[in-house]
């Protein structure tokens, strides 16, 4: 039986978030430069995007640029920078065409210009599409994230506008950049490494955590289906007993 048809639609994860690891490692195995991972790996984010929206998840997002990616060498920076760019402007009418918006969190402040306005038009472009939201994180720290939050509802309280014994799941949720969207149902890293590394940690508090050794850019749909199908036959309990689910 093909994985695909395995999957239970009932079941399905609104929300998956994959952090895209391995390009550097897949490039080393070839005896090339870490670029050409990268470069590799945007095939990747085509087929799970693709594969996501097909099957019915509504929100994907990916982790394509942490706050700590800074610290790599320059070249390699502005080299993802201007994938970034040319990517956005090449797939733009592929996610028009598969009704995909663009959305993103994380600081674009600190983006080189060019790459935050490729983006802030691919967003606008995609604005009228519903059948998936695809989220990239870029600058993206969730420290960060969780403590701009608290800085904001700081001031909301300072102002008088809130009250502080109202500061619920559901108002600080509101505070973070994943806003209007369900926490995340599964979490896939690829290449063999078993962390979060500062991604949605408030959001992903419930998510079901798949890793698998696959680099990045191999990774194919028929990947997305195993983590899928693993992720449904795994007990989601928060925090209750098996008996009281049943
Ligand atoms: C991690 O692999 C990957 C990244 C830091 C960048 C991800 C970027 C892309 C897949 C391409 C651009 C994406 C979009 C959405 C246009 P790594 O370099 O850390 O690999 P390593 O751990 O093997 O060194």
């Amino acid at each position: 039986m093909d994985l695909k048809s395995q999957i239970n639609m009932d079941l399905l994860p609104r929300h998956i978030a994959i952090i895209m690891d391995g390009n550097g490692r897949w490039a080393k195995k070839y005896g090339k430069p870490r670029v050409f991972g990268h470069r590799n790996g945007v095939k990747a984010v085509r087929e799970s995007s693709e594969s996501c929206a097909e099957l019915g998840v509504e929100y994907l997002t990916l982790y394509a640029f942490s706050t700590e990616n800074w610290n790599r060498p320059k070249f390699e920076v502005n080299a993802l920078m201007a994938l970034l760019v040319e990517t956005l402007r090449k797939e733009v009418e592929t996610l028009n065409k598969n009704n995909i918006k663009l959305n993103s969190i994380g600081d674009l402040s600190k983006l080189p210009d060019r790459s935050r306005e490729a983006l802030l038009e691919c967003i606008e472009n995609t604005s009228g599409n519903d059948r998936m939201t695809l989220t990239l994180a870029l600058n993206y720290s969730s420290r960060w994230e969780i403590q701009n939050a608290a800085r904001l509802i700081a001031e909301e309280v300072e102002a008088g506008r809130l009250h502080s014994k109202d500061i619920d799941d559901k108002v600080f949720s509101d505070f973070l950049h994943t806003r209007n969207m369900p926490d995340p149902e599964l979490m896939i890293r690829t290449s063999g490494e078993k962390r979060i590394s500062n991604y949605l940690l408030y959001q992903m508090a419930y998510s079901e955590l798949y890793f698998t050794d696959i680099y990045w850019p191999d990774f194919r749909r028929e990947d997305l289906y195993k983590a899928i199908i693993d992720y449904q036959q795994r007990e989601r309990r928060f925090g209750k007993t098996s008996e009281q689910l049943s």
